[in-house]
């Protein structure tokens, strides 16, 4: 048995693999309370896959990864179910549902995990819709949105259960740069003022900087450096500053050249 985890969310030596293919080959992880933790990595690199493992869809091959005190693989479905619904879930593409309108998208997750009343669900809904800007578009179906304001819901969406975790699959992905940017001082201040977590994972270097307390770097497998932006900055890793300057010259292309070929 391993001892319980004093941080928001632990990764102790992690591996995963689908099938044959290793994603994940020890990744050890500690997230602190109020930290914007950011995971930047090339695509492919197993970065989604890490957030599936903290929410419990996916089990690690070996390891253990911790919610708090709870060994999320070591649960019951019932106690996962109650421990998911204080984690907000904030997926690449938003993820609404498209025959629900904007309260019904933002009500659904109290609807399924509480058992408050109408009114009690309209008031959180109104409530956390006011602190994302998109209190008129309550009535709009998600084909009515822009990028950007399915992103908006999708937020509210993830706050509704008050959580203590937010985890954010690239929320500038598809998003036009400048766009991109207000979802990123909205991540911001919205954490701030909620005092929550969070974990954001992205491959783009701008909204990493941006969004993070601290960062982490992801590659073949394992968290290969992390720190503090200037810290992280300054890293004398080939694979991190070839990751943060764009280069095409360093590590990178010469272990995964098939994968970008075929992109
Ligand atoms: N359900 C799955 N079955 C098989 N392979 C998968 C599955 N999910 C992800 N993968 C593979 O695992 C690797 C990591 O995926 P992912 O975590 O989505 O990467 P990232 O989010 O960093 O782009 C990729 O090579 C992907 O193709
Ligand atoms: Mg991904």
């Amino acid at each position: 048995m391993s001892a319980p985890s004093p941080y928001v969310v632990e990764l102790r030596d992690v591996a995963l693999n689908f099938e044959e293919k290793k994603v994940l080959t020890g990744v050890s992880l500690r997230v602190e309370p109020l930290e914007r933790l950011v995971i930047m990595g090339q695509s492919g690199s197993g970065k989604s896959t890490i957030l599936r493992l903290i929410l419990g869809i996916l089990q690690p091959a070996a390891g253990s990864v911790f919610f708090k005190q709870f060994e999320i693989s070591r649960l019951q479905r019932r106690k996962l179910q109650q421990i998911r619904s204080r984690i907000g879930m904030v997926y690449q593409y938003s993820a609404l549902l498209s025959s629900r309108n904007v309260r019904d998208n933002v009500a659904l997750p109290l609807e399924e995990l509480t058992d408050k009343s109408r009114a009690e669900i309209d008031k959180i809904v109104d409530e956390k819709l006011a602190l994302v800007g998109m209190t008129d578009a309550k009535e709009q179906m998600p084909s009515e949105l822009s990028g950007g304001m399915k992103k908006r819901v999708s937020l509210a969406r993830a706050l509704v259960m008050d959580p203590e975790l937010i985890l954010f699959d690239e929320p500038s992905a598809g998003l036009d740069p400048v766009i991109g940017s207000v979802i990123n001082e909205l991540i911001i201040s919205l954490t701030e003022k909620s005092k929550v977590t969070s974990i954001i994972v992205t491959h783009e270097m701008d909204s990493a900087f941006r969004i993070g307390t601290r960062m982490a770097m992801l590659y073949q497998g394992k968290i290969i450096e992390e720190g503090e932006a200037e810290e992280f900055k300054r890293s004398k890793n080939p694979v991190v500053a070839q990751f943060l300057s764009g280069s095409t010259e360093g590590p990178i292309l010469e272990g995964s050249k098939d994968a970008i070929a075929t992109k």
